[in-house]
C-alpha cells in the first residue's frame, strides 16, 4: 500500500502516520523530520533546509523530491509506504508520479482555529513521539524520559506563515488528486482514536 497524508499544518499527520504505519507495517516517511534530522546533525541540507523552516516557508522542490526519490527505493519500503508532508505542491506532485502510483491520498480536514491551539500546545520528544499539552501534564517523554521541547517552527508568526504558505501552494493538491480519484477526506477534528478509526475504514484490510 503507497499512501499519502495530506493537511495543514497541526492537522495531524503525523499523529496518524504513527498509527497507520504501526497497523499496516508500512514505512512512514515525514520530509518535515528527514528535514530535521539534518538540521540536528549539522549537515549542508540542514543548514540550507533551516533557512527556509525558521521563516515557514517551503524547502525547494528539488531538495524534497530529491530526499524522497532517494527513500522511496529503500528495503523497508518494499511492503508500501506513507508520505506525512509529502507532496506540497502541485510540482512535488508531478515528481511523484513519475517516480511512483500512489493508491490512496487521505486528506485530513481541521478547521483553522483548531489548527492554532493544537500547534502552540504541541511539545516534542527526540524519539519523535509528540504531545499536547492539554492531555499530557509532564515534561519528560512516557516513552524514552528525555526532556520534552518546542519545535522552533511553532511559534506564533512562522505558524500564520506556515498556514498561509498552505493555503497558497499545498490546498490545490486536493484538487490534484480529486480528479485522479485517489483523494478521500476524513474529518480530523475528531479525538486522534476518532480519527484513525475512520481512516482504517478507508483503508480496510489493504496491505
Ligand atoms: P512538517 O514537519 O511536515 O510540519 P507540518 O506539515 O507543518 O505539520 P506538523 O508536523 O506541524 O503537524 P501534523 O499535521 O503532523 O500534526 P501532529 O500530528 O504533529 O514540516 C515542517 C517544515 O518543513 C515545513 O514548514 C517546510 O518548511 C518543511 N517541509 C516539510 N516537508 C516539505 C515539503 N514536502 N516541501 C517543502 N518543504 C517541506 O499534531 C499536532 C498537535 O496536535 C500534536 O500536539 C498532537 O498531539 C495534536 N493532535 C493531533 N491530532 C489530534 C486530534 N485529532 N485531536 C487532538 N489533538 C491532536
Amino acid at each position: 500500500m503507497k499512501l499519502i497524508l495530506l493537511g495543514a499544518p497541526g492537522a495531524g499527520k503525523g499523529s496518524q502516520a504513527t498509527k497507520i504505519s504501526k497497523e499496516y507495517g508500512i514505512a512512514h516517511i515525514s520530509t518535515g523530520d528527514a528535514l530535521r534530522a539534518n538540521i540536528k546533525e549539522g549537515t549542508e541540507l540542514g543548514k540550507f533546509a533551516k533557512s527556509y523552516i525558521d521563516k515557514g516557508q517551503l524547502v525547494p522542490d528539488e531538495v524534497v523530491v530529491g530526499i524522497v526519490a532517494d527513500r522511496i527505493g529503500k528495503e523497508d519500503c518494499r511492503n508500501g509506504f506513507l508520505l506525512d508532508g509529502f507532496p506540497r505542491t502541485v510540482a512535488q506532485a508531478e515528481a511523484l508520479e513519475k517516480l511512483t502510483d500512489i493508491d490512496v491520498v487521505i486528506n485530513i480536514d481541521v478547521d483553522f482555529d483548531v489548527i492554532t491551539g493544537r500547534i502552540s500546545g504541541r511539545r516534542m520528544c527526540e524519539c519523535g513521539e509528540s504531545y499536547h499539552i492539554s492531555t499530557y501534564k509532564s515534561d519528560v517523554c512516557a516513552k524514552c524520559g528525555k526532556k520534552l521541547y518546542q519545535r522552533a517552527d511553532d511559534n506564533e508568526e512562522t505558524v500564520k506563515n506556515r498556514l498561509d504558505v498552505y493555503a497558497r501552494q499545498t490546498a490545490p493538491l486536493i484538487d490534484f488528486y480529486a480528479t485522479r480519484n485517489k483523494l478521500v477526506t476524513v474529518d480530523g477534528n475528531k479525538s486522534i482514536d476518532e480519527v484513525f478509526e475512520d481512516v482504517k475504514k478507508v483503508l480496510g484490510g489493504n496491505r
